[in-house]
């Protein structure tokens, strides 16, 4: 699958947000512990279609009603999820948590995700061994055995997202209190939280570095409204700045887009926030001379490549630095065929802006670094072809006929 631009089309109008792919993959994972029906908004990216699949396997019936998603969690088994499925995503291993939680027993596969550097889960494993949880390894399946999982204070060496969120649901059912301490902050674990709270879990603190959670007897599945997807929101925001546009992004939560915010006015654009829109005038681009990512409420590293395709254009010199993920400059060289002068050095991108960039055949190397490709494409002069797209449908739902519908000249050839 590819992407074919006509670049050089300023994108203008407002663009409505869907619900965030990191907030609805641990989300469906939790339905694995929900009594009756889970209803969510649909969500038609290829990473929710995996995570079905992954709990279909597991019993877990689903049916679709309007723009409704309803899950059935009632008839799910404990079973091992094959390599086939758990390597298509990285929330895979969510379903770890959920299952131990729910049946005390249960062997996953090492999951999959994109290719953005090393993606151990040690920290996920370690955790659980200190609430309890006897884990073997062989041929890279793992065996959890929770029969003596108990509470206590667990403290993460790293604040994981998802290792946070596996401990989340492997202990909401369990018999004592549990405290994780350093744990993620980033609002789609509140986002997980608030959900599980909804079903009657009681966990206090999500949001914070400090978690508490108090077990509960049984969850019962409830409607929710998942938050929606600050990176896809972000993405848009950034493509209205490198085309020269003026954009409205809605039914988002501009609290979380602090830091993207500052360096969006940084960088020269206009910004209002009203509510739950964001309104994005671009204006004479300039360098915003350094960023770096970061856990939340730090930049964060899923719109790193997107806004150094921003930086390509803009006037000055500019320094990324990425501290979460090793690889992710992994698509340098595809900007660098556009005609964008970037050097890389280790976790650094040295960025020197060029008047404009030119369109080329890209390659999209993992989902954030397409949706950048993409943006590049839309401001270039010329045609670009980024294949491989498949990657970039893994998060952005209709990616292509939304920003047709902003005014970009793109199309998905399958
Ligand atoms: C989640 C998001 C991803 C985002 C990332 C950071 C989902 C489905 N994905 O990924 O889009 O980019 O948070 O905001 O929510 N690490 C270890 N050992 C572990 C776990 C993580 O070393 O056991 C390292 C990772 O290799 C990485 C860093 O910690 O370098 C951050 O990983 P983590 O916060 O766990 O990200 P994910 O949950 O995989």
């Amino acid at each position: 699958m590819e992407f074919m631009i006509n670049g050089g089309k300023k994108l203008c109008g407002a663009v409505e947000i869907e619900c965030a792919k990191n907030a609805y993959l641990p989300i469906l994972a939790a339905s694995l512990l929900c009594d009756g029906e889970v209803i969510l908004d649909k969500l038609n990216i290829t990473d929710v279609s995996n995570m079905q699949d992954i709990l279909r396997l597991l019993g877990v019936g689903f049916k679709e009603q309007n723009e409704k998603i309803i899950i059935d969690g009632s008839g799910c088994k404990n079973a091992l999820i094959p390599a086939k499925l758990a390597s298509k995503l990285r929330a895979s291993i969510l379903c770890l948590g959920a299952l131990v939680g729910r049946f005390k027993r249960a062997r996953v596969t090492y999951p999959g995700g994109c290719d953005i550097g090393l993606r151990p889960i040690d920290l996920h494993l370690k955790a659980m061994m200190e609430l309890g949880v006897e884990i073997e390894e062989c041929h890279g399946v793992i065996s959890c055995d929770g029969t003596k999982l108990h509470g206590g204070d667990v403290v993460l060496d790293y604040a994981s997202v998802g290792a946070t969120e596996n401990l989340i649901l492997l202990t909401v059912l369990g018999r004592d209190k549990v405290r994780l301490i350093n744990v993620a902050r980033e609002p789609e674990v509140v986002d997980l939280c608030n959900f599980l709270n909804k079903c009657g879990a009681k966990i206090v603190g999500a949001g914070s570095s400090e978690i508490e959670i108090t077990p509960v007897k049984r969850l019962i599945g409830r409607e929710y409204a998942v938050m929606k997807d600050r990176i896809v929101a972000g993405t848009y925001l950034l493509a209205a700045a490198i085309t020269n546009g003026e954009i409205e992004v809605r039914g988002v939560n501009s609290h979380f887009f602090t830091s993207l915010i500052k360096k969006l006015c940084q960088s020269g654009c206009f910004l209002d926030v009203k509510g739950d829109k964001i309104r994005l005038k671009s204006g004479d681009l300039k360098s915003v001379g350094f960023l770096e990512t970061n856990v939340y409420p730090a930049f964060p590293t899923d719109l790193q490549a997107q806004f150094v395709a921003l930086q390509t254009i803009a006037r000055g010199d500019c320094v990324v630095k990425e501290n979460v993920f090793a690889s992710r400059f992994k698509y340098v060289p595809e900007l660098i065929k556009m005609g964008a002068k970037i050097t890389v050095s280790g976790n650094v991108a040295f960025v020197e802006g060029v008047p404009y960039l030119t369109g080329a055949e890209v390659f999209a190397t993992d989902l954030r670094s397409g949706a950048a490709l993409v943006l590049a494409g839309l401001s270039a002069k010329g045609y670009t072809k980024v294949s491989s797209a498949e990657f970039v449908l893994r998060g952005y739902e209709n990616f292509d006929e939304k920003l047709r519908s902003l005014g970009a000249e793109i199309k998905l050839v399958i």
